[in-house]
């Protein structure tokens, strides 16, 4: 090789999903442990494969093959190890791959040009766990035997002057007689930080006893509830990080704030089964529900996995949702027949009412099957009248239901947090912070992170030679922050002004959002705004998401809102303003208009689809006129999807919102909301029911969108 020759070359990157962050999250002494386990792994691929390793990244490796097959194959071995490494260990790994072949310019012991570009730009576009392979890659390695290659269609990568088409390696885990078909874990649960877990004996011990009951087909639920922060999520990941290495099928859906729409944590749980689920539990299902569950899922998604799925069946929406119910306990009762289930639905205080009736029906039709519900929820959020309270009352009369209510951490558990955190044995100075945090913060383990990272961040306690604690001053001259919002606030505020800038925007825009939105909003060119976006991720404030490239989330839903609450009434007016704007960009193009498409599928969105986001951002930016516009839209595309009583919901809340003096438009309103009544008292055929029917309505109608914290 001479300086400089050009070279015929496949290049393969990767990148460990979540490592920004690590060390806030894990402290030093466990993250460089963890980043060494993965690049073990990664090297004992490459071992086996040829690869020439070209550098290290810090998070990643670049690795170069004189053949693609051996670039291929080795990213798939790469993904196979680290799944088999997860299988046995709650501190999960996961990377994603990018793979470009092509001529490469070879200096010294770089590789340079167009193979090198692509395969960072395509690695970073790559889903966790996913492997994303140019043409020219997949071409040169395609007479290989045993992988297969997905188009993905044309992608625009940051970076590269044109889109470029990408396929996705499709893999399958290593010893599959040992992984329990159809369970592959649920995208959050690919995201899980690796913190380590502390205590919780009690409800670890009662959660695997009552795991046993439900492998016998046993079918329990049990209500999880607790203050924000207190670690419900987790309890509930740890749970099924356990259950899944027992041969559970993990099913996972959460109700995400202000979308509150129909159906929302049943859509997340079973479209990722449906996905994953064995063949014959599907081809049955079909056979006996027809396509009914496809009025659930991502459209097409039921017609990838079995053939010649006919439409739901078309009556009064009554029938329409009986059957829609049955065809979901039916699935749930499929998998359970085929092995055990842990399905948890998470932050139910946010659920609309159609999920809680879902899950009655559900409970009530399983009572024999080995299926386990986690079902989680704020009791705070809970007042008199809340839809949850009423499924509560009813599903406790139910065999197998127990609730349990999750206090802070003890002491003990705080200390193991800290000496977590540290990396090591706690000395004097440890234990007392530990006593101080604890006091502090209820042992409530979020705001425990939170303030450990505060006092780090701040230089008031650091970590001396030896990695034990020191402090600065006194623990009692520390002036530890009170309460959540202020920790929180201070953090950001550290950060800088820039990120604190872009931060505020994201979190009216909520707790996910994607750059290209934030873009058009924030007065900071692309490299800044990255440049701020990776602070926050350095720092643990965000987190990216597993499901897509270029989105990020608040790490807790605590920190969007304190970051919101912090908002003067003008400014945040003003900015949802600008939000609202941003969106109407991004829908009038039509890159822009899929991109709020997919968002809305991935956080299980509105019936309304992208009008009901765009009403809510008009709505808080105090632009009555525009959110009754985007009302009607809504309720007219909701109703075009068959989701009649939503309909009927977003035509009273635009009612509601229409000015007094406005009387043509209430008119012009109120009459189409009374075509919808009158089409659907039509289809129910009876007077008997048309006063729930109207209540339900009008419940929806007052309970919409309002943001609660
Ligand atoms: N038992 C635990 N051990 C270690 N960290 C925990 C534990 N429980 C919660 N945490 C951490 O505290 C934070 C808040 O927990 P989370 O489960 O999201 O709270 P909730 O769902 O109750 O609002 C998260 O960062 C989580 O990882
Ligand atoms: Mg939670």
């Amino acid at each position: 090789m001479t300086l400089g020759s050009v070279e015929l070359a496949s290049i393969l990157i990767s990148d460990l999903v979540g490592s920004t962050g690590l060390e806030a999250r894990v402290g030093p002494v466990r993250a460089d442990e963890l980043r060494r386990d993965h690049f073990g792994l990664l090297r004992e691929a490459i071992d086996t494969c040829e690869g020439r390793e070209v550098k290290n990244t810090g998070d990643g490796l670049m690795v170069a093959f004189t053949s693609s097959s051996s670039a291929v194959e080795c990213s798939v071995r790469m993904q196979r190890l680290i799944e088999r490494h997860n299988r046995s260990t709650d501190e999960q790994l996961h990377v994603r791959i990018g793979i470009a072949a092509g001529e490469a310019t070879v200096e010294g012991d770089d590789y340079f040009g167009m193979p090198s570009i692509e395969a960072a730009r395509l690695c970073d576009a790559a889903p966790s766990d996913g492997i994303l392979a140019s043409s020219a890659a997949k071409l040169m390695a395609s007479r290989h035997e045993g992988v297969s290659f997905d188009s993905m269609g044309m992608l625009e990568l940051k970076g590269l002057p044109e889109p470029m088409e990408a396929f996705a390696v499709s893999w399958e885990p290593l010893d599959p007689e040992d992984v329990v078909r159809g369970a592959t874990l649920p995208p959050i649960l690919r995201s899980v930080p690796p913190v380590a877990y502390v205590g919780r004996m009690a409800e670890k011990e009662r959660l695997t006893a009552v795991s046993r009951e439900v492998r016998k087909g046993r079918r329990r639920i049990v209500f999880v509830s607790g203050e924000p922060g207190v670690g419900k999520t987790r309890l509930a990941a740890r749970t099924a990080l356990e259950a899944h290495s027992d041969g559970f099928t993990i099913c996972w859906g959460a109700a995400a704030e202000d979308l509150g729409a129909p159906y929302g944590p049943w859509i997340q749980a079973i479209s990722h089964y449906v996905e994953h689920a064995p063949d014959e539990v599907l081809t049955a299902h079909v056979e006996r529900h027809r396509g009914e569950l496809a009025r659930l899922l991502r459209r097409g998604s039921l017609a990838k996995r079995v053939a010649d799925v006919p439409e739901p069946q078309q009556a009064d929406p009554e029938t329409e949702r009986y059957l829609l119910f049955e065809a979901v306990a039916g699935l749930v009762q499929a998998a359970s027949d085929h092995g055990p289930v842990l399905l948890v639905l998470d932050d139910l205080h946010w659920a609309d009412t159609q999920t809680l009736s879902l899950l009655k029906h559900v409970a009530a039709s399983t009572a024999d099957s080995a299926l386990l519900v986690l079902a989680i929820y704020r009791e705070s959020d809970l007042d008199r009248g809340h839809p949850l309270c009423d499924a509560l009352a009813h599903l406790h009369r139910l065999d197998g239901v127990e609730r349990r209510t999750l206090q802070g951490l003890g002491v003990d558990e705080v200390a193991e947090v800290v000496a977590a955190v540290a990396g090591l044995e706690m000395n004097a100075v440890g234990v007392e912070l530990t006593r101080e945090v604890a006091r502090e913060t209820d042992g409530n383990p979020f705001f425990v992170g939170e303030i450990l990272r505060h006092l780090t961040e701040s230089g008031a306690i650091s970590q001396g030679p030896d990695g034990q604690w020191e402090l600065r001053s006194s623990i009692a001259d520390l002036g530890l922050p009170h309460g959540l919002r202020e920790v929180v606030c201070r953090r950001v505020e550290r950060l800088g002004a820039d990120v604190q800038q872009v931060l505020t925007v994201a979190a009216v825009v909520g707790r996910a959002f994607d750059v290209e939105l934030l873009e058009l909003i924030v007065e900071q060119d692309e490299e800044q705004l990255l440049d701020a976006l990776d602070r926050a991720l350095h720092a643990s404030v965000l987190v990216e998401s597993p499901q897509r490239a270029g989105r990020f989330n608040f790490a807790h839903a605590l920190i969007n809102h304190a970051l919101y609450d912090a908002i003067g009434a003008t400014r945040r007016s003003r900015l949802h303003r600008r939000v609202a704007e941003a969106l109407e960009r991004l829908c009038s193009n039509d890159a822009g208009a899929r991109l709020v498409d997919a968002f809305l599928e991935d956080t299980a969105g509105s019936a309304g689809g992208s009008a009901a986001l765009l009403a809510y951002h008009s709505r808080e930016a105090g632009d009555a006129k525009r959110a009754v516009d985007y009302l009607v839209q809504a309720a007219d595309s909701a109703e075009l999807a068959g989701a009649r009583s939503e309909a009927l919901a977003l035509f009273n809340q635009a009612v509601e919102l229409i000015p007094e003096d406005d009387a043509e438009r209430r008119r012009d309103v109120a009459l189409k909301r009374a075509v919808t009544y009158a089409r659907y008292f039509h289809t129910l055929g009876g007077e008997g029911s048309d006063l729930s029917v109207a209540q339900r309505a009008r419940r929806g109608g007052d309970s919409g969108h309002t943001r609660q914290h």
